[in-house]
């Protein structure tokens, strides 16, 4: 889109943004987590770049990140983790009393997303490894059904019953582009802003295409979801308008 500006504009604001509200509240974020489609087709220097600048906005706070359908798992591996690869990334970590998986349903290029054998089964042995600590999920590909005009990703019912009867205490996801709360396997679960656009479908059936981004800030408790803020920059400047084939 001709009208784009470069994302790490938005990327910069939303993160100085989050930081001064959290110091206005005398806190400190625990960690800050990114729902994927970091680059469009990127390279392995792209990664690097975009890790670079992250972490120094970061200055220390942990980040995590889930790839998503735009993402190149083969450069991100190269360009952010420094090592060879192709796979999914799965990966988990515990800060405090917070245990953090990001689980990878993206496929590259496949904008409905998908999960791949065996993933399951770690999510699984990772939730038992957590026991009972307060459990963060975190996957690119939105998996509420009635959540819009945009497909969700596939879940199994082996998948669902093991969200249920986890101790997970959110889920989190990107993809859409637009903001929403909503339940999936009776457990809270939020799409975040994108860090540059949102699409609206038109009667004519074109694609409109606005800048728009934000960032969400979370609070959780004891297993439980306290506070979950939105602060959304919506400039209203027109990027371009398309018709889909
Ligand atoms: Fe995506």
């Amino acid at each position: 889109m001709y009208a784009m500006r470069n994302p790490l504009i938005s990327l910069g604001i939303c993160l100085e943004r989050a930081f001064a509200e959290c110091r206005n509240q005398g806190k400190r974020p625990d960690l800050i987590a990114i729902s994927g489609d970091l680059c469009e087709d990127g390279d392995e220097e792209d990664y690097r770049a975009l890790r670079t600048f992250i972490y120094e906005k970061a200055a220390g706070v942990p980040v995590a990140v889930t790839l998503g359908n735009h993402d190149s798992k083969q450069s991100f591996r190269a360009g952010w983790l420094g090592e060879e690869g192709t796979q999914p990334y799965n990966w988990t970590q515990t800060f405090g009393d917070t245990c953090f998986i990001s689980l990878d349903n993206s496929v590259q290029g496949n904008p409905n997303g998908d999960f791949v054998a065996g993933q399951i089964e770690w999510l699984r042995a990772t939730l038992a490894a957590a026991g009972e600590r307060q459990t963060v999920l975190m996957t690119h590909h939105h998996m509420i059904p009635y959540q819009g005009p945009v497909l969700p990703v596939k879940c199994s019912g082996e998948f669902l019953e093991l969200i249920r009867k986890s101790q997970i205490s959110c889920i989190l996801c990107g993809h859409t582009h637009h903001n929403f709360e909503g339940l999936l396997a009776d457990k809270p679960c939020f799409t975040v802003d994108g860090m540059s656009f949102y699409g609206e479908n038109l009667d004519n059936g074109a694609v409109r295409f606005r800048e728009k981004f934000g960032y969400s800030l979370i609070v959780l408790d004891q297993g439980r979801v306290l506070e979950r803020r939105i602060e959304t920059f919506d400039t209203g400047r027109l990027l371009g308008e398309f018709f889909w084939k």
